[in-house]
């Protein structure tokens, strides 16, 4: 777990250690020099940047990459317009990549007007042979390219992007390895992500993240409750664990753990008073899981479980190995055990080969299990994966008229759903201060459902009672309950 390490005193003119994390503490110190020279030459100090496209996963990395930027003397920017700007990516769909070249266009014009600047790019995108082809080819003001498996060796890389060694770029094609014990810097101090695991196996195949995240290793046990204890007494009383498929963590360890025993053990720790977790694959959801749900009083209750597609034929050619009434099925079961639960779900439409007849089945499933919500997405194909070589692709009108019907009932039944809790008392933590009405609080039940109050930011992280006073849609206006 990562400890204070004074950086200044490593010995930066010695050669760098091999082993990690030492290595990445000293080139930290490397950098912590190399910025303050700058600041001293320019007058003024570094500024950093670092905007996250995609998951949760992502999120965690920016974490990481924010700790060791503040580490090496760089003071965060409102936005953009900063000293050093690194975009971690996305690759899952067409858009997210879209949206990438379109930051890089207006950087290229900013950093015409400070040539200071240096830009990076990181996460699943950069793992994708053609796109680093392409920056190569036309994007060569970027500074840095890295994947997925070394960002453990940013520091080591911004080295060398700060002694201007020309355009870095560094991919691993896989890793087996886990770097623990670098510093990062929390966005909220009283909740976090903790990896438990990393990577994919699944290949479903609509899917990029198992090419571009790798194969599924778990962390040791020992490392994940270690490192929630830290968080615990660092203030932190929410966690979510992440996983791409978190029901399968522990299977490949060298002494094998459940998902469930996991979070028994997590349930133990002191301090923490709410467990969440991304994302499960229902073909992994097992009794003990749930059954470890329902006697938890900490475990939030809220279950994000993917469906895909409610047709057993396109679940078989999106190799999502369940059918329809397995899931059903499953479900079910977790409503019946637990019946004040939120069910949320990932929807795709217009996936090669769906007929009408399949996407009814789909509309069947959402309205049989009633979501809380859903997020639905059109089809994008990803280049590699099996779905991009099927020849039946959806004509784009029809998939769209699917896509609006699918949200429109997505969005009735979440209403509904939402709307159940109205004048009930519930426990929330206190998030946010209000945007748009700074005499607002944000707080967030333990289904995963916002409600906003009048309130003191000095309640900010504290877990209160709300009473929900009225239900406008998707959220809720309440008022605080004094103990
Ligand atoms: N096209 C559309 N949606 C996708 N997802 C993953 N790959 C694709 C794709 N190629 C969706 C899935 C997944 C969520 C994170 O993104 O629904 O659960
Ligand atoms: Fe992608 Fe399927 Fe793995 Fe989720 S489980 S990351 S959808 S391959």
């Amino acid at each position: 777990m990562y400890q204070e390490i004074d950086l200044d005193k490593i010995d930066i003119y010695t050669e760098p250690p091999i082993e990690e994390p030492a290595r990445q503490y000293y080139y930290m110190a490397k950098c912590r020099k190399l910025v303050e020279k700058e600041t001293k030459q320019r007058g003024r100090p570094f500024t950093f940047c670092v905007t996250t496209f995609g998951c949760q996963m992502n999120a965690r990395d920016s974490e990481k990459l924010t700790g060791i930027l503040e580490q090496a003397g760089f003071l965060p920017a409102p936005d953009e317009h900063a000293d050093f700007v690194i975009y971690n990516t996305c690759t899952v769909r067409e858009n997210a990549n879209l949206k990438v070249y379109g930051h890089l266009g207006l950087l290229k014009h900013e950093k015409k007007s400070n040539p200071h600047m240096r830009i990076a790019l990181c996460g699943c995108m950069m793992q994708e042979p053609k796109v680093v082809e392409k920056l190569k080819k036309s994007y060569r003001f970027v500074d840095l390219i890295f994947g997925t498996h070394n960002i453990f060796k940013f520091a080591e890389l911004l080295a060398r992007t700060l002694e201007g060694q020309g355009q870095v770029i560094d991919i691993w094609e896989g890793t087996d390895e886990i770097v623990e014990d670098l510093p990062l810097e929390r966005k909220y101090p009283f909740k976090s992500g903790v990896n438990i695991m990393f990577g994919c196996n699944n290949f479903c195949s609509y899917c990029i993240v198992p090419y571009v995240r790798g194969r599924e290793r778990s962390r040791r046990p020992e490392d994940i409750l270690q490192e929630i204890e830290m968080l615990a007494q660092d203030g932190v009383s929410e966690v979510m664990l992440l996983g791409q498929n978190v029901n399968s963590y522990g299977k490949t360890l060298k002494t094998p753990i459940s998902f469930g025993e996991l979070l028994r053990r997590v349930e133990q720790i002191e301090g923490i008073r709410r467990i969440r977790f991304m994302t499960s694959h229902p073909k992994d959801l097992s009794e003990e899981l749930i059954q470890v749900m329902k006697a938890s009083e900490k475990i939030c209750r809220h279950l994000h479980l993917p469906l895909q597609s409610g047709s057993t034929r396109i679940l078989k050619a999106m190799n999502r190995r369940y059918t329809k009434e397995q899931y059903l099925d499953l479900a079910e079961r977790i409503r019946r055990e637990i019946p004040d639960i939120s069910l949320t779900t990932d929807i795709i439409v217009g996936f090669p080969g769906e007929t009408e007849e399949d996407f009814l089945e789909t509309l069947d499933v959402v309205q049989r299990v009633q979501y809380d919500n859903a997020y639905t997405f059109i089809y994008s194909k990803r280049t590699g994966t099996p779905a991009a070589a099927m020849e039946n692709q959806v004509p784009e009108a029809e998939v769209k008229s699917r896509f609006d019907r699918l949200l429109s009932l997505v969005q009735e039944n979440a209403r509904a759903r939402t709307a159940r809790f109205a004048d009930t008392v519930q426990e929330v933590l206190i998030e946010e201060v209000n945007e748009h009405d700074p005499s607002l609080l944000t707080g967030r039940m333990s289904n995963n459902l916002l409600v906003h109050f009048p309130g003191d930011a000095a309640l900010m992280g504290s877990i209160r009672k709300v009473r929900l006073n009225e239900c406008r849609g998707f959220y809720y206006m309440g008022t605080l309950i004094s103990d």
